[in-house]
């Protein structure tokens, strides 16, 4: 059996979680379901990133300690995972201390490599990146480019990075494996940023405590994205079960373009320090957008799932997402959207037709789907080809794509139904068999289609096939 380890990031503890955050994790959950279904051997990752000065300030802001500030935020982004219904195999938490065991015992790798020094540096820095700028990539008036908020001078005396030594070795990963980073524009993005020239990364703080100590020298903690990192890793160290590194490395990690630098470029070299494999695969997907911006904290634009999930059902957040939102480019979030699809889709092309399906085949068969007399030949073709595209979109990690594949398939089932008529062939006792053959051909399809559609909408999807008198 093929394995396949698939990540999200690990979201910061700092604030409630969102709808941007419920998009990567269904879009992985998507994905992970789409791979257990074909069989494989599925590991499916994701959590918390606990440490740093941005929880640290907002434990303060919220008067708690950075920890009892962590356990209540982590544990609402780990129910959010359950209403969404994804089916992550662990929940990683970065204060976890099997987690800061095996960092430290990676620090040290990177230590032994000889790849890390100490030195000092001042910078402008953004607590809400938890990262560096260069002057040059600020914003007008000393932004930080994502956050749109000023960054602050901060000067260290701290251990470093030899990242600059690995920028031939980065560009080899990206020249053997051309497919590494998708979509191809953040491939080339990243790329850029190599060339470019890279500077040594500084790996540890000394101004603040709340992180996991640098193994020889306890005045400082790791900064906080290797520490993040490293969770990729250790979480198979003790949350896999016995030979949990067998899923290494990651065939799929997921991600928005907002870290796109710290997994392609950054994370690739801490694994080489470390003499570790690299992932297969980086697929970044783009913003949910509401009111033309970003959804995040910092610019206020948040959507509470919840409301959502309560008034039209969890699938339809899922189905809503993965169809609206084009995967790899930036989508806008609306009520007025969500409320069309559902209604359009759902409830009229796919629910209206599984419902008339099954209301045809109790009045006119008893409930028992008619055999199949092979006359619709090209219908179950256009079933098989419709099964290879939605295959091939997975394959390309092109989720929305995988969608619309399956919708062709819910409209062709409409036409069918309008065209047979069944209610007419009905009437006429000699055209039995034409009535058994159209009843059969729309349960067959609305099975086929209810399988596709089960990573996107698994509730739902049982229900139908439950429906149909297959077993989910
Ligand atoms: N803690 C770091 C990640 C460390 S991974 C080793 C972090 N956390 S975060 O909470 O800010 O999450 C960022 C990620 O959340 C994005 O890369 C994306 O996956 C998801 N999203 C957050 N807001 C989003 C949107 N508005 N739209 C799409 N994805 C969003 O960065």
């Amino acid at each position: 059996m093929s394995r396949y380890l698939l990540t999200t990031p690990i979201y910061y503890v700092n604030a409630e979680p969102h709808v941007g955050h419920a998009y990567t994790t269904i879009m992985a959950d998507i994905l992970a379901r789409h791979h257990r279904q074909s069989g494989e051997e599925v590991f499916f990752l994701t959590g918390t990133d606990e440490h740093g000065a941005k929880i640290a300030q907002a434990a303060e802001a919220a008067g708690r300690t950075p920890k009892a500030h962590a356990d209540e935020l982590s544990s609402k982004f780990r129910a959010l995972g359950g209403v969404l219904d994804a089916t992550n195999d662990f929940f990683i938490r970065t204060t976890d201390p099997q987690h800061g065991a095996e960092v430290r015992a990676l620090l040290q790798r990177m230590h032994d490599s000889g790849d890390i020094y100490s030195g000092s540096y001042g910078g402008w820095y953004c607590t809400a990146c938890e990262a560096f700028y260069n002057e040059g990539d600020l914003e007008e008036g000393r932004l930080c480019p994502i956050h749109r908020r000023p960054v602050e001078w901060l000067e260290e005396d701290n251990w470093f990075f030899r990242l600059s030594a690995y920028r031939d070795r980065l560009l080899a990963l990206y020249d053997e494996r051309p497919d590494w980073v998708i979509p191809q524009a953040r491939y080339n993005e990243a790329r850029r940023m190599i060339e470019g020239g890279l500077e040594d990364l500084s790996i540890s703080r000394s101004q603040i405590d709340w992180g996991v100590q640098v193994p020889w020298d306890p005045q400082q903690v790791v900064y906080v994205w290797v520490d993040a990192l490293f969770n990729y890793w250790t979480a198979l160290t003790y949350g896999a079960g016995e030979d949990g590194m067998r899923f290494w490395p990651p065939d799929l990690q997921l991600m928005a373009k907002d870290i796109l630098k710290f997994h392609a470029v950054i994370w690739p070299a801490l694994l080489m320090a470390c003499g570790i494999e690299v992932p297969r695969r980086v697929a970044i997907h783009g913003y949910v957008l509401k009111g033309g911006e970003k959804m995040s904290k910092t610019t206020g634009n948040l959507v509470d799932p919840f409301p959502f999930i309560d008034t039209y059902g969890i699938d339809a957040l899922r189905y809503y997402l993965a169809r609206e939102i084009r995967f790899g480019e930036d989508g806008t979030f609306s009520a007025e959207g969500f409320d069309a699809r559902y209604t359009g889709e759902l409830a009229n092309e796919y629910g209206n037709l599984l419902n008339r399906t099954v209301a045809m085949i109790g009045r006119y068969r008893d409930g028992t789907v008619p055999a199949d007399s092979g006359a619709d030949a090209a219908l179950a073709d256009e079933v098989a080809s419709v099964v290879a595209a939605v295959t091939a979109a997975f394959d390309g990690v092109d989720i929305t794509r995988a969608v619309e594949e399956i919708w062709v398939l819910v409209r062709r089932l409409n036409r069918l139904v309008e065209e047979r008529a069944p209610w007419t062939l009905a009437k006429d006792p000699d055209r039995a068999a034409e009535l058994d053959q159209a009843l059969f051909s729309l349960a067959e399809g609305l099975r086929a289609v209810s399988v596709l559609l089960w990573p996107f909408m698994p509730g739902s999807c049982e229900r139908a096939l439950a429906a149909l008198g297959q077993d989910p």
